[in-house]
């Protein structure tokens, strides 16, 4: 059962209310509190009607084809999602309207307009042509938040080649898994991106990868950080990215996709060690994406918008890219650290480029509350019109303070649940409609029918706890996992009969708002990232000193939860702070620094249930401090047992 932490009971009697101003309902893309009731009532219809609003080179002959759990949408449709993110907007104004308004960490910036992304995209697609790519190819984009990688995903988009988006603060050995799970051919990357006045060495990176990638033939890369680089290309196998658009035609025709082709692969961590690849195909990813942006972003022509995550991220993916773009919108890209040069870097950036609407993480959120109100004070953020959040529960103080610091107590906040398996945005307030509360990712999207469940399926009443579930398909939501259908099945429909497990665990107040309460299986959210137990754990055994290791999320301040971990050392190995460093740096170096453990406990034994299983419930007690009172760095065998005592005589 979902681990209720204590304050949830605080949270639901949580009193404060926001109504949206009338002066923002009256402009607002969505007003009318029916269109949840008419959307319930012929969700098909509601998702066609969506669909209506775009490209399609051919019509579906269906809206859904539902053979539990497999779902199909828009059936014989066939659309591009780079045509209806770029083409579309070719005629009229938005030509030249500014699609993407980059900004480098060292201060560079560049904009492109409509014309010039679809330009780009056109040349770097036969760019990559021009290297064999065809249709159904695997191509793996390893990159630093540059232009390159938004034209680089429009371009496989464009001629039906799926990318396999990797986060660049993953480990070359991620990465090798990642391109190895795809079978990928081709590999973009570049010689660096800027990471708080760092390098991150991401072709280097990607050769060390590589070394066991049969698969892969070519590697382009962007030229970024020119003469810092400290790599070599590889003769035969790379080619710079200006030398391979060098020349190319600025015209490519998108490719017809049948509306169920693939659109792209994105890795993802589930509960057991190995990344599943979530796959996501073009029509009812377009119109899921699409969607969302113009009603819970209330996305307008003048708008300019900015999501400060990472595209190597589903939110990257769906609200820097293609949802903002499929919209005709002006999407912000930075490519750096929050507090690089210095703490008011984001506030800055908002008031450069005059952002409109943020969308943000809960993490980044509290990191900036500890820095202090001070560095949003030294901009003008009158231009915010709407605030997002996502990736995590946000706590109250935290939405609190968005509210007044950056939104100036005037504007809606929308806290958007979401996965990167439901690839846009399910529950949420919609910013015209809805009377928010601090804390609650309030109600479903018109046409979803989210519930929360007992063990058994069963509805729970308000105020009580359980599992959140999705009771009927969505367009975009994930058709499989690459390679491995069996797993998709398992993982997400076995729980309940045709019905789809977030693995989330919820509670509905009295007002039917729902309150995401975290994971309920051994995923660890990190900053808004996900990280399985098992990864960790995988990687800590693989030293030689470690005979046995288990790892929790332990609540954090900042980052919502953090990683620990218990290890066992093998026979003869001492404990030590020396030891702790070298595995923490080992788990950084196995998965990335996302992964690497805050604190590690040695222990000469782990607590397991008779069957062998780890008891992580009770680990977790430990870390927190819950049964210990003040935990130290090394758990007492003595107490690990009389614990698991006390655990199993409860159970
Ligand atoms: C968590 C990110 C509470 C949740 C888009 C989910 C949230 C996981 C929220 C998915 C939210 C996401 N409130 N929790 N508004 N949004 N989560 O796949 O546990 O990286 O299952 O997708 O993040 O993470 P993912």
């Amino acid at each position: 059962m979902a681990e209720i932490s204590p304050s949830i009971e605080a949270l639901l009697s949580e009193e404060r209310r926001f109504p949206p101003s009338q002066e923002f309902i009256d402009q607002a893309n969505v007003n009318d509190p029916a269109v949840y009731e008419r959307a319930d009532a012929d969700y098909e219809g509601f998702w066609e009607s969506w669909a209506e609003e775009l490209h399609w080179f051919e019509k579906w002959d269906r809206v859904l084809q539902w053979d539990p759990p497999f779902a199909q949408w828009f059936i014989g449709g066939k659309t591009n999602i780079s045509y209806n993110c770029l083409d579309r907007h070719l005629t009229g104004a938005r030509r030249n309207k500014a699609a993407i308004v980059w900004e480098g960490e060292p201060g560079d910036w560049q904009v492109y307009t409509y014309a010039d992304l679809h330009r780009e995209v056109c040349r770097f697609a036969n760019g990559l042509k021009s290297l064999g790519v065809k249709k159904g190819d695997r191509i793996t984009l390893y990159m630093p938040m540059i232009p390159e990688l938004a034209i680089a995903m429009l371009a496989c988009a464009r001629i039906g080649a799926p990318h396999s988006i990797v986060f660049g603060g993953f480990s070359p050995e991620s990465l090798r898994d990642r391109i190895n799970d795809c079978e990928g051919t081709v590999v973009i990357t570049a010689d660096g991106g800027y990471r708080r006045g760092g390098i991150i060495p991401l072709k280097q990176n990607t050769d060390e990868a590589l070394e066991g990638t049969p698969t892969v033939e070519k590697v382009v890369v962007v030229q970024r950080v020119g003469d810092k680089f400290e790599g070599s290309m590889k003769e035969g196998r790379d080619i710079w990215w200006h030398d391979l658009v060098e020349g190319q035609s600025r015209v490519c025709p998108a490719e017809p996709m049948d509306s169920e082709d693939m659109l792209f692969i994105l890795y993802t961590s589930g509960t057991t060690g190995k990344p599943k690849g979530v796959v996501h195909t073009t029509g009812g990813y377009m119109v899921g994406t699409y969607a969302t942006v113009k009603w819970v972003f209330d996305m307008k022509e003048e708008d300019v918008y900015w999501c400060t995550a990472d595209i190597g991220w589903v939110t990257g993916h769906s609200y820097i890219v293609y949802g903002p773009l499929a919209n005709g919108a002006t999407s912000v890209m930075y490519e750096g650290a929050p507090d690089y040069p210095d703490r008011d870097r984001f506030w800055d950036i908002v008031e450069k480029y005059r952002a409109t609407i943020v969308y943000t993480a809960p993490t980044a959120i509290r990191a900036c509350m500890r820095w202090g109100e001070e560095h949003p004070k030294k901009h003008d953020l009158s231009s915010v019109r709407l605030l997002g959040t996502v990736g995590e529960p946000i706590n109250p103080e935290a939405w609190m303070w968005y509210r007044k610091n950056i939104g100036g107590d005037r504007v809606p906040i929308v806290d958007t649940w979401w996965q990167t398996e439901t690839g846009s945005i399910l529950i949420t307030p919609l910013p015209g409609i809805t009377t928010t509360t601090p804390g609650s990712a309030t109600k479903p999207f018109p046409g979803i029918q989210a519930e929360i469940v007992d063990e058994k399926g069963a509805p729970v009443g308000p105020g009580q706890g359980g599992y959140l579930v999705l009771k009927r398909p969505w367009p975009s939501m994930l058709r499989t996992i690459y390679g491995d259908p069996d797993r998709y099945v398992e993982q997400y429909w076995s729980r309940y009969p045709n019905i789809y497990f977030t693995g989330d665990g919820a509670k509905m107040d009295e007002n039917g708002f729902f309150w995401i309460l975290g994971r309920v299986d051994d995923v660890i959210n990190v900053a808004g990232h996900r990280i399985s137990t098992m990864e960790v754990e995988s990687a800590l055994v693989d030293h030689n000193a470690v005979a046995e290791a288990a790892s929790i999320g332990k609540s954090h301040e900042v980052k919502g939860q953090g990683v620990v971990a218990f290890v066992t050392l093998k026979e003869g190995i001492d404990t030590s702070a020396e030891m702790e460093q070298v595995l923490k740096q080992h788990v950084r170096t196995k998965i990335g620094a996302i992964a690497r453990p805050d604190e590690i406990y040695f222990t000469a034994d782990l607590p397991k249930t008779r069957s062998g299983k780890i008891m992580r419930r009770l680990l977790r007690d430990i870390a927190e401090g819950r049964v210990l009172g003040d935990t130290t760095t090394l758990a007492d065998p003595a107490v690990v047992e009389m614990l698991k005592q006390q655990y199993e005589d409860e159970e």
